[in-house]
């Protein structure tokens, strides 16, 4: 790469040695991605995941007199008093590595926001910002619907570009690589927000590869849950940082200009037929459930609403939790959301993941309701069973203990 004196000067250990190991780090990934210089960032996000791995990374950069130029926002932990106090008593182990984790993010200068939609409240970044942001919705909505640029970050290479205010050039924050290739043709009838949580999974499921997709077929504009949704399946069903949806996402107005100079390298089309056969592989039969679970990404204001309104005066049979970011349950607080889903024997918990063990044990073996395929995929090694149903078909089933159908 080709380095300023600057950068030369972080790299050999001017700066001290926690900014040359992250320089060390980042100029490798520069280098075998070709990148030709560092660029300056103006935002991060890191995808703290309180595991052993992120603890032992965050706290190696401290030891080395790491902090953070440019304050990351982080993803969600765990609420540990809520949990102690209306789950289960956290084992120590549990308790320890959580702590240790915020400790160590607080004092290597991260802003403490735990919440993993941090492109809709707190971090929003505008269009051509080149950013450093971890996290798999993150990564599609910064890109796609704000028009920002990040290539698709790891929580480490994240947490070094928040260190050095730099990240390697290459990838989607040059302009050729942001076309697209991958021309999805949407015959299938795509309206709702759950809709996008069925073809956020079955577009990798009908073409694997890493190239920009771009969406046509598609007749209204997404709510930003039902952007949200599409992001978060399609980089966990596949792994797809940007798309385009022609007439809606800000770098594709045309489909001319959606794909720039790239010749159509494949040609894809979903039909209903196509969504069905997700459906029916992803959300399983109904049957009896032990509890219910949102937020996966953290519920937007808007999806809380939803479930208030559904639940009308009624109470639930099974467990109930609503995951999202301690200002959205503040919001939900004041508009009476909160007190109705506590009334029906709800929850909402702020700051905390579906994926930090072992925040969830109670519910390992258990079987469960959620409106997020990728709340179901990462919970499949806790043995815990998710039934995939629309928020309002989940909220039924938590108040009758079954999903019917
Ligand atoms: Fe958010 Fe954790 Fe799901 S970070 S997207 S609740 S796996």
């Amino acid at each position: 790469m080709n380095l300023k004196p600057e950068h030369k000067d972080m790299l050999e250990g001017r700066y001290g040695e926690g900014v040359a190991k992250a320089m060390e780090i980042q100029t490798a990934i520069g280098e075998t991605f070709d990148a030709k210089r560092m660029v300056p960032i103006t935002r991060a996000h890191v995808a703290l995941s309180s595991q052993d791995a992120d603890l032992w990374f965050v706290e190696k950069m401290l030891s080395l007199g790491a902090t953070c130029k440019v304050s990351p926002t982080v993803n969600p932990s765990i609420d540990l008093k809520y949990l102690n106090q209306h789950l289960f008593e956290i084992p120590k182990a549990g308790v320890d590595i959580v702590s240790a984790t915020n400790a160590a993010y607080q004092k290597i200068g991260a802003t403490l926001t735990f919440d993993c939609t941090p492109y809709l409240q707190q971090n929003v970044p505008g269009m051509g910002e080149v950013i450093a942001f971890s996290e798999s919705s993150a990564t599609p909505y910064v890109n796609s619907v704000l028009g920002a640029r990040s290539n698709r970050e790891s929580s480490q290479s994240a947490l070094c570009a928040a260190v050095t205010g730099l990240v390697p050039e290459y990838g989607l924050l040059l302009d050729e690589h942001r076309y697209g290739e991958i021309l999805v043709e949407v015959e299938a009838d795509i309206e709702t927000d759950f809709d996008y949580q069925l073809l956020g999974w079955c577009y990798p499921e009908l073409y694997k590869g890493l190239e920009i997709p771009v969406f046509t077929g598609i007749k209204a504009r997404p709510t930003p849950a039902g952007f949200m949704n599409f992001g978060a399946q399609l980089n966990t069903s596949g792994a797809v940082s940007m798309y385009h949806i022609v007439g809606v996402t800000p770098e594709a107005p045309t489909l001319e200009a959606a794909f720039g100079a790239n010749k159509v390298k494949h040609r894809i089309k979903v039909t209903n037929d196509d969504i069905a056969r997700t459906r029916d592989r992803l959300c399983r039969k109904g049957e009896k459930i032990d509890f219910a679970m949102f937020g996966c990404p953290h519920l937007t204001i808007t999806q809380v609403e939803t479930i208030a309104k559904t639940i009308a005066e009624r109470r639930f049979a099974v467990d109930f939790w609503v995951l999202t970011s301690s200002l959205t349950k503040e919001l939900a607080e004041r508009m009476g959301y909160l007190d109705i889903i506590q009334r029906a024997g709800g929850h909402i918990v702020a700051d905390t993941c579906i994926d930090v063990p072992p925040c969830w044990q109670p519910y390992y073996g258990k079987v469960g309701v959620t409106d997020s395929p990728k709340c179901a995929y990462y919970n499949e090694i806790r043995g815990i069973k998710f039934i995939i149903r629309p928020i309002e078909e989940c909220v039924e089933a938590a108040i009758v203990g079954e999903v019917l159908q």
